[in-house]
């Protein structure tokens, strides 16, 4: 698959394409890949009345875990996009038992040949976690170009909390960006180190029940799963540390 480049493993923190193949069944035992969708669910909630929610779009949706949870609260038609076919069919099957099919629709494609449609949607869900569109600046000029007046953005991001980190930026620069946007920034919520701990224990968990199997089924690629476990832990540990993840809710007025 030509598509799987280095943002797209970025995405999920894997450094090794060879990886690939196998991440459906590492990931199987995961619903949520690194969302946390009830600060997705309570923003939209505060500030979001039903009435202006009729379509939304996920980019990177994954299994569909943040669709499905914000389709509990609220009626609207949503579109989930992901590159991963077998998260896709995982997700459609979750669509089906939580009896959405009529509302959630979840598509096999490339974020960057949907945002042409932004145009007809009310609420765009977004994480940045790698460079697919830029920086945060870059990301969210896409966005503003892309999406019709009086809507809305939920972007998943996070800064850095120390000065020595030459990826991410620091909390100053961060919003300078979100503010350089032109987009209006209407509320934020840092993410409880608790919220996120327990979300990497649960995932770390079972990812490393499904690598060790792997080891055990294809003791030739010990080194290739091993690797992948130990990045987890690691972005895991970073996370935890050294960054503040955020979500946004930020308009297009
Ligand atoms: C960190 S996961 C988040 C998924 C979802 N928000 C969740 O928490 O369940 C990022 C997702 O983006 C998808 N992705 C990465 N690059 C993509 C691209 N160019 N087009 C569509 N999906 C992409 C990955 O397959 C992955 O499912």
């Amino acid at each position: 698959m030509d598509q799987i480049n280095s943002d797209f493993l970025n995405s999920l923190d894997a450094d090794d394409k060879k990886i690939f193949p196998y991440l459906p069944y590492i990931l199987q035992d995961l619903w949520s890949l690194g969302s946390l969708s009830k600060y997705v669910v309570g923003l939209v909630k505060k500030h979001i009345t039903t009435d202006q929610l009729k379509h939304v779009i996920d980019l990177g949706c994954g299994k569909g875990e943040v669709l499905v949870s914000l389709r509990k609260e609220f009626e609207f038609k949503g579109l989930g996009i992901d590159i991963v076919p077998d998260f896709i069919d995982t997700g459609m099957d979750k669509v089906h038992s939580h009896e959405f099919t009529h509302d959630l629709t979840l598509k096999t494609g490339d974020i960057k040949s949907y945002l042409g449609q932004l145009k007809d949607k009310d609420l765009v869900i977004y994480a940045h976690d790698s460079d697919l569109l830029g920086n945060v600046f870059e990301t969210l000029r896409v966005f503003n170009s892309n999406m019709r007046s009086n809507s809305w953005i939920c972007f998943e991001s996070l800064y850095s909390l120390t000065t020595r980190d030459s990826e991410n930026p620091d909390k100053e620069e961060f919003y300078d960006q979100v503010n350089e946007s032109g987009l209006r920034l209407i509320d934020s919520i840092d993410w409880r180190l608790d919220d996120l701990k327990e979300m990497n224990d649960f995932q770390v968990t079972r990812i490393e029940n499904r690598v060790l199997e792997l080891v055990e089924k294809h003791p030739d690629k010990k080194e290739l799963f091993l690797n992948y476990l130990k990045n987890q832990k690691e972005e895991c540990q970073e996370l935890e540390n050294n960054l503040q993840c955020v979500t946004l809710l930020l308009r297009k007025d």
